[in-house]
């Protein structure tokens, strides 16, 4: 039981327009963009939706790389030993194995599709190594621009295939379903011109979730604008389970910028630490080596959480990360956009110390899937950020979500060509049960879940975030962009803030002050759903096999 009601819609006029496809994919990241390219390959109809540009979302931002085992002397098994370690106990081993297994030839592919990444002198692929590795494991592109080189490649991909309809400025906002439930399309807001402008329905009997994280919860975050957690907000709604997010990721190495900077927050990659930059404290001092075996590499939760213990030990706003030892060939060949984003704020890493801090980065948990992207919905599939396949666990293992992404959108289309989907009436609904939250007060609650739910928690801070949630205005709010938005962080921090208060332990990415060790009671997923009169409902299940 829960005091927590999920509307079952975002409120909005009813669709003047339609477009219909064999397949629906709901964002253009790499999973979406990777969906639809696997579902051509059926010789199925693909529309993309995508809520800003083809390019927008974490997957263009994404530095540090890919990780596959593609080195001689690597194996998929030792890949795996890292992921799970990571992981701190909440890893599904099987989705693990998919991941490491045929994680390499998914990055092949990749490169086969024109994706150009970085060689080292022999002519094999360069690769560098990032926290909680135990090998050069991480394919990179453009120095420190992988992210934006994968998205170069596949968007041409999608551009080029007559077969893919794209709608830019397209945003999802509920899902349409049968009589019996089965998913059958979207509802959504395109800000376009013409027939297709405002309120339509883009219907499918196959739905593909890939609308990525939900940083923007957080005031101080390294995604984008866009990554408002619409993807995991509508599949509550819809009645999907969603499972682990609790499990937020805070990156220990964004460049500070002063103590009121909000919103998209520039990244330092850990492969900077890769390549053998320190962290320092305030005085100066290395402080990681006596914590963890791989030191400043450690896996990314004990590396933020060390940061935040120096941090307050000190009363200081952030740490040190020297980088000049790598020299300015080094800074210019491998990290040029990070040079560019630092020497654009004063800072020049080449002879400077960098300031930097943790900020929210990534949300291990998501829409629950099985190791083909199935939901608990029939015909709504979800991959990438937005989905939780379990690979995860308490803590991701850097550089493992542009992997996951490749991987699982492609594994999608086995599920389609299995599941006989088949394209029924959406069925009427009369209900009056739904909401909006007004954007005016997204900054105010941006700071509340800085503030009570971010890397440091405990049942005060929790409860607080709580109470201050239930307590928000809904009046003033209207049918916009800015809105629909704004009611999905909203909800998302909801059942987030529920997970945390529930989970009365130290996990992974989940710090919880007053309960600051793991317990065996908690080696389980906590995993919610909308009952049909919009309760949320939580359970625990076991990680898988
Ligand atoms: P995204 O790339 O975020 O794409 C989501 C898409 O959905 C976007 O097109 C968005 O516009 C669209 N969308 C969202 N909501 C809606 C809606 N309601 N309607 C329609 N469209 C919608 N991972 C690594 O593995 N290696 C790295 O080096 C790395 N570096 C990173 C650096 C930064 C700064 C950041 C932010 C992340 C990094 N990550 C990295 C994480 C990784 O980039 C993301 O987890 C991954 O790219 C997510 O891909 P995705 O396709 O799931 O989502
Ligand atoms: C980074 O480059 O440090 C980010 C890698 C990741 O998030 O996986």
């Amino acid at each position: 039981m829960s005091d927590i009601h999920i509307p079952r819609w975002l409120t909005s006029d009813s669709p003047g327009w339609q477009i219909t496809a064999d397949v629906i994919v709901i964002g253009s990241g790499v999973a979406g963009l990777s969906a639809a390219i696997h579902a051509r390959r059926t010789g199925r109809s693909v529309v993309i939706l995508t809520k800003a540009q083809i390019d927008e979302g974490s997957t263009r931002w994404a530095q540090g790389g890919i990780a596959a085992a593609l080195a001689e002397d690597d194996s998929p098994s030792e890949h795996r030993d890292d992921t799970i370690t990571a992981g701190a106990g909440l890893c599904n081993p099987q989705a693990v194995e998919v991941l490491v297994t045929e994680g390499p030839q998914a990055v092949r592919d990749l490169i086969t599709l024109g994706a150009i990444f970085d060689l080292d002198p022999s002519g094999e692929i360069s690769l560098t190594r990032e926290g909680g590795h135990h090998r050069d494991r991480i394919a990179h592109a453009g120095g420190d621009a992988t992210g934006a080189e994968i998205s170069r490649a596949l968007v041409s991909a999608v551009l080029t295939d007559p077969g893919i309809e794209i709608v830019e400025n397209a945003l999802a906002l509920d899902l349409l379903t049968d009589e019996d439930g089965a998913a059958q399309g979207v509802t959504l807001h395109v800000m376009g011109s013409g027939q297709r402008d405002g309120i339509g329905a883009a219907l499918a009997p196959a739905v593909i979730l890939t609308t990525g994280g939900f940083g923007q919860v957080f005031g101080q975050t390294t995604n984008p604008y866009v990554s408002t957690g619409d993807g995991i907000a509508l599949a509550l709604r819809a009645g999907a389970s969603v499972a682990d997010l609790e499990f937020v990721q805070f990156h220990p190495t964004v460049l500070w910028l002063g103590p009121l900077a909000k919103g998209q927050q520039p990244l330092v990659s850990e492969a900077v630490r890769g390549e053998g930059a320190r962290l320092l404290d305030p005085d100066l001092q290395p402080f990681m080596d006596s914590i963890h075996e791989l030191g400043d590499l450690a896996p990314r939760d004990v590396v933020a959480k060390e940061i935040m213990k120096v941090m307050r030990a000190s009363v200081s706003s952030h740490v040190w990360l020297d980088g000049r030892m790598l020299g300015a060939d080094t800074w210019v060949r491998r990290f040029p956009t990070i040079l560019a984003s630092a020497r654009s704020r004063g800072i020049d890493p080449v002879t400077d110390l960098i300031p930097v801090g943790p900020a929210q980065h990534y949300v291990s948990g998501g829409v629950v899937t099985d190791l083909f992207g199935r939901t608990s919905i029939p015909g709504l599939y979800a991959a990438g950020e937005v989905a939780c396949t379990g690979v995860h666990g308490a803590n991701r293992l850097a550089s493992n979500s542009l992997l996951e992404g490749l991987v699982y959108s492609r594994r999608i289309m086995n599920a389609i060509d299995s599941d006989q989907l088949v394209g029924h009436p959406v069925k009427a609904d009369s209900s009056q049960d739904s909401f909006l939250i007004p954007h005016r007060v997204r900054r105010d609650m941006q700071s509340v879940m800085d503030r009570n739910a971010g890397v440091l928690r405990s049942e005060e801070s929790l409860t607080h975030a709580q109470e201050w949630l239930a307590n928000i205005e809904r009046t003033g709010a209207r049918a916009c962009t800015e809105d629909w938005e704004s009611a999905n962080l909203f909800t998302v921090s909801q059942v987030l803030i529920a997970n945390a208060l529930a989970r009365k332990e130290t996990r992974g990415s989940h710090w919880r002050e007053d309960y600051p060790e793991s317990s065996t009671d908690f080696e389980v997923r906590l995993v919610s759903h909308r009952s049909p009169d919009g309760e949320l409902i939580t359970t625990t299940t076991g990680i898988g096999t």
